[in-house]
């Protein structure tokens, strides 16, 4: 095994990948990003970051466009990766329309059925799975249960159609599978449901439900953006996919990250090696865990410090000189070799 991707393979995944914003502003030119991200032995499987999203794909109300989406899958996706695509249904990165329009249950429900309509019918199998649901459960909910308002993130989605919005997404999904007979999978993707909690109950309530519904789905993304010396435990992390596993899904870790304050010290930089070792290896321990990908390779174009100011260094790779110059693997890059 040459890299991270014939390691995770050797291990019995079926992946390790990475999520990349192409065309994004500078990683299409960035001539040793992109030799990184051509990579096979590191990389089996890819993620648009944004090339997919409502924003991009929906612009206007039932005017698609896929533009972004089949640059994404000719450049990124290119020998044969393949593709988890991101996302079908989330709060954020709308289109204008959507957010400053005026809906009832009835019509929105309707623009919904139909973004998720065309998407999976459009894409079909270049898509290996579909994240269908993007982070429905808020950060404050205490119970776990889904008849607990404050489970649900408040936004447009549950304010508006209330917790069954996501078996509407789920459903809509479902008959495109069918109708287009595609063996892509369906997935809840969230974060902080990587360990036992309030979250992670929630979000396994949802897997119930939706299966005593008869509505299909097949995997739990563990989104994973950690912070150094406070990632779960491997023992904690494989034991909450195990919970899942047992009801009857996959799981997959989906946009790994693990972040510190910048400059990051020492003994920060050695703590990231344990923790990408202990998210890799809960991943290897774990039958039902398909495989791992990264929420970017490169701290360049990593979204952690844009959305946490102060915070970086979460990535697998770094560029000291800057643009469009030689990437340096980081140890915790062995970190994960080692989990596997
Ligand atoms: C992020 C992208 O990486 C950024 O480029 C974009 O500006 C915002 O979204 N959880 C998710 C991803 O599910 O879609 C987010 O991606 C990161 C957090």
């Amino acid at each position: 095994p040459k890299g991270l991707n014939d390691y995770a393979k050797k291990a019995g995944k079926l992946y390790f990948g990475t999520a990349a914003d192409v065309p994004g502003t500078n990683e299409t030119t960035d001539k040793y990003y992109r030799a990184e991200l051509a990579n096979k032995h590191d990389w089996g499987q890819v993620t648009p970051a944004n090339a997919m999203k409502w924003v991009f794909t929906e612009p206007e109300q039932g005017v698609f466009n896929y533009t972004e989406a089949e640059i994404f899958l000719a450049d990124a996706a290119s020998d044969g990766k393949l593709v988890r695509c991101h996302n079908l249904n989330w709060y954020n990165q709308l289109p204008n329309w959507l957010t400053q329009g005026t809906w009832t249950n009835e019509t929105l429900t309707k623009v919904l059925e139909n973004h998720v309509t065309n998407l999976v019918e459009y894409f079909g199998d270049r898509c290996y799975a579909w994240d269908v649901v993007n982070e429905a459960f808020s950060d404050s909910g205490t119970t776990g249960s889904l008849a607990d308002n404050t489970t649900w993130r408040s936004d447009l989605w549950y304010n508006t159609i209330g917790p069954g919005y996501v078996a509407v997404a789920f459903k809509a999904a479902e008959k495109a599978v069918k109708a287009k007979k595609l063996k892509v999978k369906l997935y809840y993707n969230d974060y902080n449901i990587e360990n036992a909690g309030a979250k992670s109950s929630a979000a396994q309530a949802l897997v119930k439900s939706l299966k005593a519904q008869n509505i299909q789905i097949d995997g739990v993304g563990l989104q994973s953006h950690f912070i150094v010396g406070e990632t779960p435990s491997r023992a904690a992390q494989s034991s909450n996919m195990q919970a899942f596993a047992a009801l009857g899904v996959d799981v997959a870790i989906t946009e790994l990250d693990i972040r510190t304050t910048v400059p990051a010290t020492a003994a920060e930089q050695q703590q990231q090696v344990v923790d990408y070792a202990s998210s890799v290896g809960a991943c290897a321990d774990v039958d039902a865990c398909v495989g791992v990908t990264a929420w970017d390779f490169d701290d360049a174009y990593s979204w952690i410090p844009s959305t946490f100011p102060g915070q970086g260094y979460g990535d697998l790779f770094f560029q000291p000189g800057g643009y469009n110059t030689p990437l340096v693997r980081k140890a915790a890059y062995d970190g994960c070799i080692q989990g596997l």
